[in-house]
């Protein structure tokens, strides 16, 4: 029985979708480069994640955060930072945490007992009031030992990764804030220990600590002159794009060769195949966007009740109840676009796809050179991953290219 307790798609945010696609590079960059190196207390950036709404920034840490807790690695929840809410409450509290994973608020030890206070006033009080507090050292460099505290009992605990992920970064908006915590808990990624090697020498080495940062690509615009170059060095940067087929149709192939089980009414088992038409047009629908392809799998799953998914189930699902939230979903990616950009695509879109130069682009926007839109176009590639520049400019976001150009998300 295809019921809403067995649907395998999840178009809601943050949780890790049953039907996972692609992010393999960025997979493989935690299980293969991050985690062993920082283990083996080698430096490693953080990592910064950023992309359009939508486009599984969160989906990806839970997913990469939840293998790291099945290894036994210490892994903070995922700490969303609300507009206008207190950043520093919210790491100091997480920091806290972790410290108690770490058994460290058991600690008879005087200096981390004072050390887990002060954390412990700076979660409650936050960034207002402990800046007024003058006496005793700044709040973030509390942060920072504790983080070193927590790290160093990972690193004697062995094969252990402290991992903190801060989501919605974009929402820091406070400048020195923003540096300020960054530079915290790069700090602890880049403090140096020793430790006794066989042979009873002693070697430096770094802490398992790493962070990882995801937000929308705002974020990357907010890095000032002064931040951008020590943020550089202490986090790498990646900005997600939309899916190819390819990816989607790799996650869809288990469903269409052995389907997916769900309980039946006689207290068994069978499975519910998805029919390859059924799978082309999930893709010919979702145009690579994350969240429309779990969208479009839900109403497929809920529009028949048959062992197999097929094509109609998946028109008829989209139809009735996807297509409006489609649109609602690129209408927002497209909103939140500042002016200028927003008139670049419009302008591509008016030109045959051939004609899609800088140059013509730059004169349908009424510009006479192309060097006054390059930094436009240079974001909207860059930053966003919107559109690809080239002599020809094409979209690599399709579902905004449809909606711009077609009737989709009503028809296909
Ligand atoms: N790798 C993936 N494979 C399949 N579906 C995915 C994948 N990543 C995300 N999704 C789906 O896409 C939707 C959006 O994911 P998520 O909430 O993680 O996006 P986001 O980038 O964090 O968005 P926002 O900017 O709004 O916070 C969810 O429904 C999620 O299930
Ligand atoms: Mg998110």
């Amino acid at each position: 029985m295809r019921t809403s307790t067995n649907c395998p798609f999840s178009p809601h945010a943050d949780v890790v979708p049953p039907v996972w696609a692609g992010r393999e590079d960025q997979l493989r960059d935690w299980s293969d480069i991050v985690r062993p190196r920082r283990l083996a207390g080698l430096p490693e950036r953080g990592r910064t994640i950023l992309g359009e709404p939508g486009l599984g920034k969160s989906s990806l840490l839970s997913k990469i955060a939840g293998d790291a807790a099945a290894h036994g690695d210490w892994v903070t929840r995922q700490l969303r930072i609300p507009s206008k809410a207190d950043p520093l409450k919210v790491v100091a509290h997480a920091i806290l945490k972790l410290a108690e994973t770490a058994g460290l608020a058991t600690a008879r030890e005087k200096r981390l007992g004072d050390l887990i206070e002060r954390v412990s006033q700076i979660s409650l009080k936050g960034y207002g009031l402990s800046l007024r507090e003058s006496e005793g050292p700044e709040p973030f460099t509390s942060l920072t030992e504790l983080l070193v505290e927590v790290g160093i009992a990972a690193m004697n605990q062995g094969d252990v990764v402290v991992l903190i992920h801060i989501d919605e970064v974009q929402n820091i908006a406070d400048e020195h804030m923003l540096s300020q915590l960054l530079i915290a808990l790069g700090d602890a990624m880049s403090r140096e220990v020793q430790v006794r090697v066989p042979g009873g020498r002693l070697v430096d080495r770094l802490l398992p600590i790493s962070v990882y940062l995801t937000g929308l690509p705002d974020f990357a615009d907010m890095s000032s002159a002064r931040r951008g170059a020590t943020f550089a060095r202490r986090f790498a940067t990646t900005t997600l794009e939309s899916f190819g087929d390819s990816d989607l149709e790799a996650a869809l192939q288990p469903f269409v060769l052995s389907g997916w089980e769900v309980p039946d009414d006689q207290g068994g088992i069978r499975c519910v195949t998805l029919e390859p038409s059924a799978r082309d047009e999930i893709l010919e629908l979702c145009k690579g966007e994350p969240f429309l392809f779990q969208l479009a799998g839900e109403k497929a799953w809920y529009a028949g009740s048959t062992d197999a998914i097929t094509r109609d189930q998946v028109l008829k699902g989209w139809q009735q109840a996807a297509r409006d939230e489609a649109a609602g979903h690129v209408e927002r990616i497209l909103d939140r676009l500042p002016g200028r950009e927003r008139e670049l695509l419009d302008a591509m879109i008016e030109l045959p796809p051939k004609d899609r130069s800088l140059k013509n682009i730059a004169l349908a926007m009424g510009f006479e050179r192309s060097s006054q839109i390059g930094p436009i176009a240079q974001r909207l590639d860059t930053n966003r991953k919107i559109i690809e520049r080239g002599r020809i400019y094409t979209f690599r976001n399709r579902a905004i290219e449809a909606y711009l150009s077609s009737d989709w998300p009503a028809h296909r």
